[in-house]
């Protein structure tokens, strides 16, 4: 399992503070989520974000783009330091434009994720699954923080799961929203690769300790 923190439920004025605290949790990923006030009503960060980022940061920048306008917004986030991008499915009006910001994406040389909301038939991202370097599952309404996990996540990231090892496919699951050492437990015994906690992580003096609970059933 690979834990990518959420900075959304962090203090981002101490930012170089708290991304040695997910390094500490034994995270790899930092997941740094976008939000343009339009594809969702909250507003958070632009791409300069990521170049305040310490210059010796470890971390994997996972960034998920909650905007109307994933092929600019995924241009402008990898060429400020992302690296990967996953974009939702439901802000395009095609297939063609999901392929074709996949392939910019990966033009930029990073990789590229494809997110779908939890009334989003997971049948409707399975084509693109060849494509992806992830698939993003989820489990709350996108938009904030601290919501309740949404258990219908539970059975898309199976079929997901069935989908790409029958396949073979390098695609990675990761889910996010409302994750916490039960709610994480149940996506680890579903098949989910790459687990998001927010507020479950963030804002508490245990850190590490829940970290791990969520490490512990991997
Ligand atoms: C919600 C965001 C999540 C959020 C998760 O739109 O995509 O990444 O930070 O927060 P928690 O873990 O608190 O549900
Ligand atoms: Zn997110």
């Amino acid at each position: 399992m690979i834990l990518s923190p959420s900075l959304l439920a962090a203090d981002i004025t101490k930012l170089d503070r708290e991304l040695d605290k997910a390094v500490e949790m034994g995270a790899k990923y930092i997941h740094i989520d976008i939000m343009d006030g339009i594809f969702v009503p909250n507003k958070t960060w632009d791409p300069s974000l990521l170049s305040s980022f310490p210059k010796n940061c470890s971390l994997y920048k996972d960034v998920h783009i909650m905007v109307a306008d994933p092929k600019v917004q995924g241009k402008a986030f990898a060429l400020a330091g992302a690296d990967n991008v996953t974009f939702h499915l439901e802000a395009c009006h095609s297939k063609e434009e999901i392929i074709d910001i996949i392939n910019d994406l990966h033009s930029f040389g990073i990789h590229a994720g494809l997110s779908l909301k939890p009334n989003t038939d997971v049948k409707e991202i399975i084509p693109y699954l060849p494509y992806l370097d992830m698939v993003l599952v989820m489990s709350v309404e996108p938009g904030k923080g601290g919501q309740a996990f949404i258990p219908s996540a539970l059975d898309k990231i199976k079929t997901l799961r069935e989908e790409i090892d029958k396949n073979g496919l390098p695609c990675k699951i990761e889910v996010d929203g409302g994750i916490n050492e039960t709610t994480g437990k149940q996506c680890i015994d579903a098949g989910v690769d790459i687990l998001v906690a927010g507020s479950y992580l963030y804002g508490h003096d245990d850190y590490v300790a829940r970290a791990k609970a969520l490490f512990d059933h991997a």
